[in-house]
């Protein structure tokens, strides 16, 4: 308890200088700055490679912080007393008087919001008078990072610091959902976008296809491990990587389990330090079995989707 105290001071130190930290959050790692400081979002994107349109979220411990911001509807206020805090992150108005960075936005008037649910970020947004702008943790395009080591893995010596809080428990991003107008999900996440439909009492557009210029982000290069990776596979070729979701009866060297009994959540938390393992021992292609198009499944494939629009660079 001690130690964590003393290391969110240590967070709040950098942070406080407008330094870009590490910091953990329920879903994946987030790359975070003084939302609210030009110099400190404009590290955030350097650090990433981020082209400048593509927004950043920014995170909030409470309500009240965040009316200071953006303008709030009724479909805001029926998710968040259901989700937040937790893996959804809404597209609200700006308000002419915020404080928020132009950067973070691109000079556009919306603004992706978020409440996480990590205890360790939860406590260090509490001792900030600002939000924190964070993508996630590694650089444009590549795998996320879902522990602290990873983010180091990603950036080095280029970031002073990462607030350690373990490994995230979701594993995968929060869902985004714009209420700006009609409610559209523009990506897939660890909340089930059926969950939101039933909130809202209707049925939502999806617009997550990698063309559409409200979230650039999802652009179809994405999640990259870096090397080709070929998705519903039965039986992978001889030296390839083989992600599987159910246990199999014999043992292989190139077997790597999401899950050893189709468990979707299980999965999703696996996910990104899977491709990650893989890599980095080495193997030149990956093959994944047949995830169900169900619930956290769809993001999951999602995901595997834009991993496997691999581009030598
Ligand atoms: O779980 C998460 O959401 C993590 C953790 C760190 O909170 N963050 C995360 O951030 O995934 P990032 O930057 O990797 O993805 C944010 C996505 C991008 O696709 C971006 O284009 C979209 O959100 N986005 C950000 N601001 C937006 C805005 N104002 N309007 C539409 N899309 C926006
Ligand atoms: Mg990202």
């Amino acid at each position: 308890m001690k130690t964590i105290q003393s290391n969110i001071k240590k967070a709040i130190k950098y942070l406080d200088k407008n330094c870009s930290i590490g910091v953990p959050t329920e879903t994946v790692y987030g790359l975070a700055a003084n939302a609210y400081v030009d110099s400190a979002v404009k590290k955030i994107f350097k650090l990433k490679k981020r082209p400048k349109n593509n927004s950043l979220i920014v995170h909030y411990s409470d309500l009240n912080s965040l009316k200071k911001d953006c303008f709030v509807n009724d479909n805001f206020v029926k998710l968040y007393k259901k989700f937040s805090p937790g893996p959804i992150t809404y597209i609200l108005r700006l308000k002419k008087n915020s404080k928020i960075s132009k950067y973070v936005t691109n000079n556009r008037k919306n603004l992706a919001v978020r409440f996480p649910k990590h205890k360790v970020f939860q406590k260090l947004l509490k001792q900030l008078n600002y939000p924190l702008a964070a993508p996630s943790a590694n650089i444009s395009t590549k795998v996320s990072a879902v522990q602290a080591k990873d983010v180091r893995e990603e950036f080095g010596k280029k970031i002073e610091y990462i607030l350690d809080g373990g490994k995230c428990s979701i594993g995968i991003e929060s869902t985004i959902v714009s209420l700006v107008n009609k409610p559209t999900i523009l990506r897939l996440g660890g909340l089930d976008v059926s969950k939101i439909q039933k909130t809202l009492g209707y049925k939502m557009h999806l617009n997550t296809n990698p063309k559409n210029k409200i979230a650039p982000g999802q652009s179809r290069l994405h999640y990259s491990p870096g090397i080709p990776l070929k998705m519903n596979v039965t039986e992978p070729k001889k030296g390839e990587a083989f992600i599987l979701m159910k246990k199999r009866k014999y043992k292989l060297d190139n077997f790597y389990y999401l899950s050893t009994n189709n468990n979707l959540k299980q999965a999703a938390k696996n996910l990104y330090s899977c491709l990650r393992k893989i890599k980095k021992k080495g193997y030149k292609s990956i093959s994944v079995e047949k995830v169900k198009n169900k619930g956290l499944g769809k993001t999951i494939n999602d995901r595997l989707i834009r991993a496997s629009h691999f581009k030598h660079t």
